[in-house]
């Protein structure tokens, strides 16, 4: 991982109080970062007083309750489509520049290969839907996208953070085998998204996730095994014994190809990068 990269002239961050925004802001104190009580991203005039020319932008304001955008479609549409069109429109008319992070929803998730950046989307839900809105209102207006996916810091209420509870809960925790990703560190995100700020030659859609692949199951298992507990007290099941509101995708693993083709440092192993994040949070 780069971690030499120039700061960009001045860095603003949205969705800063999120699980991705945190991290950002934690590698980059200096950037200005901007929750939603500071700045909600579907306010035009608030959006404009903060960007200066020459800035970058990165996005991490989402709706990210997948279930309940099924339900709640207008407020996943204004957070997910409205805001960054507004960002993009102002990010565009104060000579700044976009970044907004997307999600591996945008796709079917019915692969059995690795989906690359221009293959054909189709979410299966309102989020990916969404999100897909999104992606096409900025990169209309010249901004970059990068797709990421099963992301964590292991902090609070992320499926990692969810494991290391119930691990200290429960005598036994079971969890879907039949979705496969790419477990992603926040932290590994944010120093990405930290170099590509720096690159705006780079393509307009990237993928950005840790390498390798796991099922929920898998990375319950790694959890369990870095905590010092039994893994086999996670048992596997099918995504059928926990029905949702928002079909899974079964298959989201997002080709880091154009990523690396582009000279951006390659993101290390899944694995490895659980071990990090799990010795930073008990630290
Ligand atoms: N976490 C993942 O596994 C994952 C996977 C793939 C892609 N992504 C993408 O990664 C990005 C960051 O996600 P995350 O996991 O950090 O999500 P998160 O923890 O839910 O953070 C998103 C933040 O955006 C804020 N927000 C919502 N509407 C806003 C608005 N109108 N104006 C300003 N802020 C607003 C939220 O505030 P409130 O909480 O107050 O609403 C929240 O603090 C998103 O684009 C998401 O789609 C995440």
């Amino acid at each position: 991982m780069h971690t030499d990269f120039p700061a960009p002239a001045r860095l603003i961050v949205t969705g800063a109080r999120g699980l991705l925004g945190r991290e950002i802001l934690r590698l980059a104190p200096d950037a200005a970062g901007y929750g939603r009580a500071e700045l909600d991203i579907t306010d035009r005039a608030a959006v404009d007083a903060v960007i200066t020319p020459g800035a970058v932008l990165i996005n991490c304001a989402a709706y990210t309750a997948v279930d309940d955008a099924e339900s709640d479609r207008d407020a996943a549409f204004a957070a997910n489509a409205t805001g960054p069109a507004v960002l993009a429109a102002a990010c565009a008319a104060a000579g700044a520049r976009l970044i907004h992070v997307s999600t591996d929803y945008v796709f079917p998730g019915t692969a059995d290969t690795p989906y690359e950046p221009g293959d054909p989307t189709g979410p299966a839900t309102v989020y990916g839907q969404s999100k897909l809105a999104g992606e096409q209102a900025v990169l209309e207006l010249g901004a970059q996208v990068v797709r990421t996916a099963w992301v964590y810091s292991g902090v609070e209420g992320d499926f990692v953070a969810t494991m290391r509870r119930l691990e200290a809960e429960r005598d036994t925790v079971t969890v879907v085998d039949d979705q496969v990703g790419s477990p992603t560190s926040a932290a590994d995100l944010a120093a990405a998204l930290l170099e590509l700020s720096t690159r705006p030659d780079a393509p307009r859609v990237l993928h950005a996730t840790n390498s390798g692949t796991a099922t929920w199951f898998d990375l319950a298992v790694a959890v369990f095994t870095e905590l010092g507990a039994d893994p086999a007290r996670v048992l596997p099941c099918d995504s059928s014994a926990f029905p949702r509101p928002a079909p899974r995708p079964p298959y989201s693993v997002l080709s880091p190809a154009a990523w690396n083709a582009a000279g951006l440092a390659p993101l290390r192993p899944w694995r490895s990068a659980l071990a990090d994040a799990l010795q930073r949070v008990s630290d």
